[in-house]
């Protein structure tokens, strides 16, 4: 099956590639030809563990290429993917939907024979059905049919969820798009993850409801953690027993300094952003919005009482600066509102992170990079671990605090043993939700 996937982001690309790997004949098409020619030579302009390796293995194999032309990619392709971005459009929180109505008019005057148009980026409900109206204009006679694929991959873990996912979900208007897309996923149905076929309008609310679900589920324990932090309870403990519960889980039941990321705080915007338009306000959604920015303010509060109520004299070191692990995306990240704080009230930050620095050091002026945990400790008053990097997760504490001026901790991911931070000579030691 011949398959071309419109831009080559984060999703576009690790689709592109598991696609290749499942045996399809991928081309990938950007219009950035810097990009096309990074991508050529096997560079891959994001961190993704195993993207490099599994792209190198598939363009060697003859069955993935990168190209800049869009009519000659769609043309041939029995299924063309649009996996453009979706950013927040500034001002009214919605997403903005240019790229992918460019995308669709453009896949509209290069189709030629019949082509499913699957969309795989974010898209509030009735974009499909935009996308469908949208091809047919530019090109009445197109033999079409539309789908929408929406894409539940984490970064840091997104080849793994793309290759045993816990469903697919695809919505679609018609049999024959069924079929193409069960073609596309046909190796996963050997291995018997479920497909969830649904109507478009319904595959396009899936996503942004799994979205908003998780990131309450997030902002609830956080809320919960504020709360065990007044009242003398532990919340480790009480997600441990809550997520004990098979109808709870515990997944995503971690208490830390609030949500970010690319996906979370966009999808609640525009998820939020929908219920207002359609006259069903998403009060649960706005809550969480509401309350995550208040934890990750939180955050602030707790290392400004650690150091004693000012920040003036103090050099805080801080552990991880991108959103989470793995990643060196940065987007709407806890550290960007936390570390200017620090800076903006006179602390000297330190800060290490093994992939956040390239876009770090633009995002946070005024902080200074190190490589070494051992060596950006030095004569520290603090240290914040902020990303639970798994070079984080086990520090020598005693070398830690050894070369601290004043050892002191904010654990905002709650990873070590409170006791243990104390016997390896920290004076200080604060988690969140662990009184
Ligand atoms: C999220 C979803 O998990 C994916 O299923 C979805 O496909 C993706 O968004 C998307 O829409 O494209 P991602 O943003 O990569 O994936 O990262 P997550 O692992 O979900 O983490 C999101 C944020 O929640 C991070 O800031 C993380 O630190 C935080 N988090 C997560 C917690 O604070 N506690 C938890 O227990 C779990």
């Amino acid at each position: 099956m011949k398959i071309a996937i419109i831009g080559t982001g984060y999703v576009g690309l690790v689709s592109g590639v598991c696609l290749s790997d499942f045996g399809h004949e991928v081309v990938c098409v950007d219009k950035d030809p810097a990009k096309i020619d990074a991508l050529t030579h096997g560079k891959v302009p994001i961190y993704e563990p195993g993207l490099e390796d599994l792209l190198a293995r598939n363009v060697e194999a003859g069955r993935l290429s990168f190209s800049g032309d869009f009519a000659s990619a769609v043309s041939s392709a029995d299924a063309v993917f649009i996996a453009v971005g979706t950013p927040t459009r500034r001002g009214d929180g919605h997403a903005d939907l240019t790229f992918v109505y460019e995308a669709a008019e453009e896949i509209g005057r290069a189709i030629t024979g019949y082509t499913v148009v699957v969309t795989k980026s974010t898209v509030p409900v009735g974009t499909n059905a935009e996308v469908e109206r949208r091809i047919k204009a530019v090109n009445p006679d197109a033999d079409f049919d539309v789908a929408s694929n929406p894409e539940f991959l984490r970064e840091g873990a997104a080849i793994d969820d793309f290759m045993r996912p816990d469903r697919v979900v695809v919505g679609v208007s018609s049999e024959r798009a069924a079929d193409v897309l069960a073609d596309v996923y046909r190796p996963l149905y050997l291995r018997d993850f479920p497909i969830v076929v649904t109507d478009l309008e319904s595959a396009e609310m899936i996503k942004y409801a799994a979205n908003a679900f998780l990131a309450t589920k997030i902002t609830f324990i956080n809320e919960i953690a504020a709360l065990c932090e007044r009242v003398g309870a532990d919340v480790k403990q009480v997600s441990r027993g809550m997520g004990l519960d098979n109808r709870i889980g515990n997944k995503f039941l971690h208490a830390g300094p609030g949500y970010g990321g690319s996906c979370f705080p966009k999808d609640t915007s525009a998820l939020a952003r929908i219920g207002q338009e359609a006259g069903m306000p998403m009060r649960i959604t706005e809550a969480v919005m509401d309350v995550n920015d208040r934890v990750k303010r939180r955050m602030i509060d707790k290392v400004i009482d650690l150091c004693g109520g000012q920040l003036s004299d103090q050099r805080i070191v801080v552990y991880g600066v991108t959103f989470k692990p793995n990643t060196d995306d940065m987007r709407d990240a806890p550290s960007l509102t936390i570390l200017p704080a620090l800076v903006g009230q006179g602390a000297e930050v330190r800060v290490v992170d093994p992939e956040g620095r390239r876009e770090g050091e633009t995002l946070l002026p005024g902080v200074t990079w190190f490589d070494d945990p051992y060596e950006a400790a030095t004569g520290a008053t603090a240290a914040i671990l902020l990303t639970e990097w798994n070079e984080f997760r086990a520090l020598d504490l005693a070398r830690l605090s050894d070369r601290m001026e004043t050892p002191r901790m904010a654990d905002l991911r709650n990873i070590y043993d409170p006791d243990a931070v104390k016997a390896a000579g920290f004076a200080e030691y604060v988690s969140v939700g662990r009184a």
